[in-house]
């Protein structure tokens, strides 16, 4: 067996919580391999909301095994309140959800680094979603971080003691008040209630599950674009998005990446700073902000909105491998007479789809479609979708050579058509 793959081609946000949870009936296992509490995943069905950041996203299917990943990141504190949130239902996850033992902690002091590295930025800041991510990945390249598998061991504290030593040391280099008690308090009691999981070795857990004909889908966090590697550094987030990261952040072999679904929405967002070729600040840059309701799921900032770049888009499908793509909020759309989507970069008078080293200063070369003014959201099948749609969806294909397999149609789970 082989590993499927979801992931975000974009800036985040492209609607992977959704999409994984109506993929996960057809998987044994779904697991997150990167990122942590900075991502948002927002899942809609039987009329209610759940907005995930830790917790795959297959979590509310009876018969799925969730992972979490040694590639990740964990806020005890926020993953408990997570699982607090999900079983005030009155279900219980313990058994649904796993932790691979090399996952690191993000602590407390984690927070405040990261937040007092922003503030030194000023105006030049990254918009981290401040909750530890940058310097958590920073304390595990460097060799300093914790584990998961730690907090088992008779000197555990000691550990965490070391490591908060080093993290008070560096925040005397900076001119920024802060006050952790409180929540130091929440992650120790947070860190005796994680206990009850089951911690695993992900190696053997996964290689296990494959050879025992186990379906496994590995969910992304954030986007391609954001990715430390291939994103707009150094605009980007700590991890590796793309599906490289998959092998490191589960601990499975290259040769087991099965099916790469890349999904992006019909238009672009970007919350945080950077470069967004695409971006727009006039009344249709507006439009799509509030037709899109576009607002951060974990932080609720405002998202930068813009037409799709195809020049971005294909990059992001070149690094991943994509086999399939996941087209999300086309129905956004339906609120305009004519649309847009960028075709090519001018770069000083030159006509390019290669993705430059500096995005900063291109200029999108864009081609306009007619919209479908029709409620998709009523359309069940490829068939039933407006024509403007259809030929919108093929200019795609055609231009980056992979074809669109899912179409989301509405935030609710039922609203999702599979070709
Ligand atoms: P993720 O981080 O990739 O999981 O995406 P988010 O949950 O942060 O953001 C996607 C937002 O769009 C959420 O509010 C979803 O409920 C919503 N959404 C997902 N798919 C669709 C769609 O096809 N149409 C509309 N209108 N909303 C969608
Ligand atoms: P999901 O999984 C959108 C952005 C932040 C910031 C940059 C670095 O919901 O798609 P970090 O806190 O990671 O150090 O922030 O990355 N960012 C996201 N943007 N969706 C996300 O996750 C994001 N996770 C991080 O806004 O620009
Ligand atoms: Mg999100």
């Amino acid at each position: 067996m082989k590993t499927d793959v979801l992931l975000g081609l974009q800036w985040g946000d492209e609607g992977k919580g959704k999409i994984v949870d109506v993929l996960s009936p057809k998987y044994d296992i779904i697991a997150r391999f990167q990122g942590g509490p900075n991502a948002g995943h927002t899942l809609i069905f039987n009329g209610e909301k759940y907005v995930l950041h830790l917790i795959p996203s297959g979590i509310f299917r009876d018969n799925t095994i969730n992972v979490i990943g040694s590639g990740v990141v964990l806020d005890p504190v926020i993953f408990i309140k997570e699982v607090e949130g999900i079983e005030k239902s009155g279900r219980d996850i313990t058994d649904n959800l796993l932790i691979a033992e090399k996952t690191n902690l993000i602590l407390p002091t984690h927070r405040i680094l990261d937040a007092a590295n922003e503030a030194e930025l000023g105006s030049g800041k990254i918009g981290s979603t401040g909750k530890g991510i940058g310097p958590a990945y920073t304390d595990k390249t460097s060799r300093n971080a914790l584990h998961i598998g730690d907090i088992l061991l008779p000197d555990f504290k000691e550990k965490y003691e070391k490591l908060k030593a080093r993290h008070l040391k560096r925040l005397k280099t900076y001119d920024y008040n802060f006050d952790i008690e409180e929540y130091e308090a929440q992650w120790f009691e947070s860190i005796e209630k994680i206990k009850r999981f089951k911690f695993i070795n992900s190696v053997h857990f996964f290689n296990d599950a494959l050879a025992k004909g186990k379906k496994v889908l590995a969910e992304g966090a954030q986007g391609t674009m954001l990715d430390i590697n291939a994103g707009t550094y150094p605009f980007v987030t700590s991890s590796t998005v793309t599906s490289s990261g998959v092998c490191t952040g589960l601990g499975i072999a290259p040769s087991r990446i099965g099916e790469v679904y890349g999904i992006f929405k019909a238009y672009t967002t970007r919350v945080g700073s950077g470069p967004f070729p695409t971006e727009l600040f006039d009344e249709d840059g507006k439009k799509l902000q509030e037709a899109g309701h576009e607002f951060g799921a974990t932080t609720g900032r405002r998202r930068r909105c813009g037409w799709l770049d195809l020049t971005a888009l294909k990059y992001a499908i070149q690094i991943n491998g994509v086999t399939a793509l996941i087209m999300t909020k086309a129905d956004v759309l339906e609120a305009f007479e004519q649309i847009k989507l960028s075709e090519y970069y001018d770069i000083k008078g030159e006509k390019t789809d290669y993705l430059p080293y500096d995005i900063e200063h291109v200029k999108p070369i864009y081609k306009s479609f007619k919209s479908w003014q029709s409620n998709i959201k009523e359309c069940k099948s490829h068939k039933a979708l407006p024509e403007e749609l259809k030929s919108y969806i093929a200019f795609i294909e055609n231009k980056v050579g992979v074809p669109v397999k899912i179409i989301s149609t509405g935030a609710d789970r039922k609203d999702t058509i599979i070709l």
